[in-house]
């Protein structure tokens, strides 16, 4: 695997995955294709060897910009590229659609008609749905599908899209599904950098319903390490469902984020809770394990004090990401104004 086409590679997921590939394979070279929508930053590709990554502005639900940018001898394709917040998901689905389903189709498309070797589509736990609380059921690979949020559903419709390829075309596709990623870098829109970005601030911290809900959390690294194993191990038409074992109740991860940080949990504000919030989510890693050879290197305890400290040294980043849109989604979602210390 030496020429890849990164989609999405400005985001969190798609720009630590850049940064493991060029590490982990020497000779590779890497086309990082991304449309840089609110989400996408450019200083998330801050460091990075300009010799063997190419940063290409372009929308994967763009047939022709695609088409262009892909080259033949290309050897996979990475799809990261996506709307991937539940909550706007459920503001607006519109965005979800044209990226995550038709943005998806065209790439298989284009994966076909360049011959490129291999398609990699980075997915989700919550394509299964949720499971019941208290009781030792886990998401399999035979999980049925059940999504249940617009960002689920759009999910849901890519991997079918993929399988679809697959089958109809032979296109050599493997699907990765894995459970809520933490680490640097990742918007402030999601949980935990936003409970650690509130916290340093002294902000009130916004926890949805009883705060019993459940995620299987993963350090970003780990979810990078094993999507480059199924590039380079897994079989075409599999699907791999990624995991650290690692189930907690959103409250204790607020708790553990206050207490790493000296805050005070009276910073706690339950507030109402999201639309069709999904329980548990919680994944049975032992495909992953057994058959791509991969274990998580990072313990949560080891993460999450990378990623507080990741985030109390980048005041700047983080400062950058809570732009004036960022307020103004944040005034809309949470019906409270954030005053963000400089
Ligand atoms: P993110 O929102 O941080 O980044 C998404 C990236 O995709 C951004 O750089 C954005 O500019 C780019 N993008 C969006 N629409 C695009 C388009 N039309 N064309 C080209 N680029 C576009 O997301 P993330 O958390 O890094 O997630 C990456 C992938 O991993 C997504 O497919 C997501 O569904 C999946 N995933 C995420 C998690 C998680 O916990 N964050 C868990 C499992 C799977
Ligand atoms: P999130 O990071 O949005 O990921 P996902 O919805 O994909 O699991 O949310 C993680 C959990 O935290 C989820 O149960 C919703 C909850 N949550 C809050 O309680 N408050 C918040 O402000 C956010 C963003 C999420």
């Amino acid at each position: 695997m030496t020429k890849l086409f990164v989609t999405g590679g400005a985001g969190f997921i798609g720009s630590a995955f850049i940064r493991v590939a060029l590490e982990e394979l020497p000779d590779c070279e890497i086309v990082n294709f991304d449309a840089l929508t609110y989400a996408g930053n450019p200083d998330n590709l801050a460091g990075l060897d300009e010799r063997r990554h190419r940063f290409v502005h372009g929308d994967i639900a763009d047939r022709a910009a695609v088409m262009d940018a892909l080259e033949e001898g290309t050897d996979a394709v990475v799809n990261f590229a996506a709307e991937s917040h539940v909550d706007r998901s459920i503001a607006s689905a519109d965005e979800f659609l044209r990226t995550n389903v038709l943005g998806t189709q065209v790439l298989l498309d284009a994966a076909r008609a360049r011959r490129v070797a291999r398609f990699v589509q980075i997915s989700t736990d919550e394509v299964m749905g949720s499971l019941p609380e208290d009781d030792a059921s886990f998401f399999t690979e035979s999980s049925p599908y059940a999504p249940n949020s617009p960002y689920a559903a759009s999910k849901a419709a890519a991997e079918h899209l993929v399988r679809a390829a697959h089958h109809t075309f032979g296109l050599d596709a493997v699907i990765t599904r894995c459970g809520n990623n933490y680490g640097p870098r990742q918007f402030p829109e999601k949980l935990i950098p936003l409970v650690i970005a509130n916290a340093i601030d002294d902000q009130p911290i916004p926890v949805y319903g009883d705060g019993r809900n459940v995620r299987d959390w993963i350090y970003v690294d780990d979810h990078c390490r094993a999507i480059l194993q199924a590039l380079r191990r897994g079989r075409a038409g599999e699907i791999y469902n990624i995991g650290a074992r690692n189930e907690r109740r959103n409250l204790e991860v607020v708790e553990a984020i206050l207490d790493a940080l000296g805050k005070p949990r009276t910073l706690i504000k339950f507030v109402k809770d999201r639309p069709g919030h999904d329980r548990r989510y919680a994944i049975d890693p032992t495909k992953v394990e057994t058959e791509l050879d991969w274990r998580p290197q990072e313990t949560w305890e080891s993460g999450l004090r990378r990623t507080i400290q990741w985030y109390a040294e980048n005041q700047a980043w983080v400062a950058r990401a809570r732009s004036g849109a960022y307020r103004q989604y944040y005034a809309q979602q949470y019906g409270m104004e954030i005053d963000v210390r400089r």
